[in-house]
């Protein structure tokens, strides 16, 4: 089957800030779409999305943050080139790193080259009649990820809430998908109701979709999460477990880990050392960006001394980037990867970064961003590729909520089983 026309244009992401959809007609008369995320606490070595800000595209009304120009190289330099030729994934990935062979994907922007490689893998699946998570693994049964869910936002997400910027939970005990979403939503909305209780507000949101509860410390905001599992008869640890998004790149300054509301500065050392009470102090089974995003040094001390089973994972510090991925294997700096499509900016290359973690025996967690959309691919790229866990925000906002649902869908409509990575 051959690509008819291929379209870029703008749309809106759930943040109302514009972000990039492409869209691939077949030969077949159909057309396929992908809109692509964008990060708030984005990591300095992620690919690089264009933004129109101060150039000859940029608009007064989106704050100079529309994304023509990415559109336009979808529509006058990628189009030209894909247009009468069979749709293959492989192929439209080496077009657009021949189109732009920066690493970083910054001449034609990753926000274009993701649309676009994210479209071609839709629309290759349809011409091969399969779902996308079937495109990926077309035999045996489907992986279903765990879900890592945001209960409490903080920093970028939250306006400082907390430091730290996720308090998630992670339901180890549950034996399906759709058991572990019952086991969530009932704790997300048992914290809400606890918030409330405490006099907080809790029906605003934070960016992905948690409670923006204020907490001065780590450990209370932890102990708030153990009741509200505990309130809903599930055992803190046993059956649902903690887990953080430190995201510590945005209070890294000046050499020193800067705690605002709890009004504490560590340098990395005393950081190790606090990080490493945490995790023993609560039942916490992954612990992501303790470190900044090139504190290398500092990682690969924790992880001497942290428990041999607790998930340090790399986000800011590894950006779904071979190179950098590499050199934590190397230097033993973590034992797991976040996987965000947009910090590389194309499929095929994202997917080989999983694979080559995963040969190394690192975990992986596909995630999603805190700026999202409505398209649900997330949940069928972390179930084709066998991620073992997917992190997507919290339970509220239909952004996040396409992801979960898609789960859902394909635990009652493919063969699956639910894998769980913490056993
Ligand atoms: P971001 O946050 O999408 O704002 O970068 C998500 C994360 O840090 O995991
Ligand atoms: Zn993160």
């Amino acid at each position: 089957m051959k690509i008819s026309k291929v379209l870029g244009y703008q749309v809106l992401d759930s943040r109302g800030r514009p972000t990039v959809a492409a869209s691939i007609s077949l030969t077949d008369g159909t057309t396929h779409t992908a809109r692509v995320p964008s990060g708030a606490s984005t990591g300095v070595h992620e690919a690089k999305e264009l933004r129109d800000i101060g150039g000859e595209y940029s608009e007064v009304f989106y704050a100079g943050l529309s994304v023509w120009q990415a559109v336009e190289n979808i529509n006058r330099v990628i189009a030209p080139c894909l247009v009468e030729e069979l749709i293959d994934l492989a192929a439209v990935d080496n077009l657009l790193v021949d189109l732009d062979p920066s690493a970083d994907h910054a001449k034609l922007g990753a926000n274009a080259t993701l649309a676009v490689s994210l479209a071609a893998s839709i629309a290759a699946a349809h011409s091969q009649n399969r779902s996308l998570a079937r495109y990926f693994q077309p035999e045996s049964e489907l992986n279903i990820p765990m879900p890592m869910v945001n209960i409490l936002s903080g920093g970028a997400h939250a306006n400082e809430a907390m430091d730290i910027q996720d308090l998630l939970i992670v339901p180890i005990g549950a034996t399906s998908f759709t058991q572990a979403l019952s086991w969530i939503v009932a704790i997300r909305e048992t914290a809400a109701e606890l918030g409330r209780m405490s006099g907080f507000v809790t029906n605003l949101i934070a960016d992905e979709g948690g409670l923006a509860i204020p907490f001065d410390s780590v450990e209370k905001a932890c102990q708030f999460v153990i009741n509200a599992i505990e309130a809903c008869g599930l055992k803190a640890g046993d059956q649902v477990s903690l887990a953080l998004d430190v995201a510590s790149t945005q209070f890294f300054q000046n050499g020193v880990y800067n705690l605002r509301n709890a009004k504490k500065i560590f340098s990395s050392e005393q950081f190790v050392t606090y990080i490493n009470d945490l995790v023993s102090n609560y039942p916490i089974v992954s612990i992501e960006d303790p470190f900044a995003e090139d504190d290398w040094i500092t990682w690969q001390k924790f992880v001497q001394i942290a428990p041999k089973k607790l998930q340090v994972l790399g986000d800011d510090l590894l950006t779904t980037n071979l190179t950098r991925l590499n050199r934590a294997i190397d230097e033993k700096s973590a034992n797991s990867i976040l996987i965000k499509a947009n910090q590389n900016g194309l499929v095929t290359s994202t997917l080989n970064v999983l694979k080559q973690a995963k040969a190394n025996n690192f975990k992986t967690v596909v995630s999603a961003r805190s700026r999202e959309n409505e398209d649900s691919w997330l949940a069928d790229l972390a179930t084709g590729w066998a991620a073992g866990q997917i992190k997507v925000g919290s339970t509220h906002g239909s952004e996040r909520n396409s992801k979960w649902n898609r789960l859902l869908e394909l635990e009652v409509i493919e063969e699956t089983k639910f894998l769980n990575p913490y056993i």
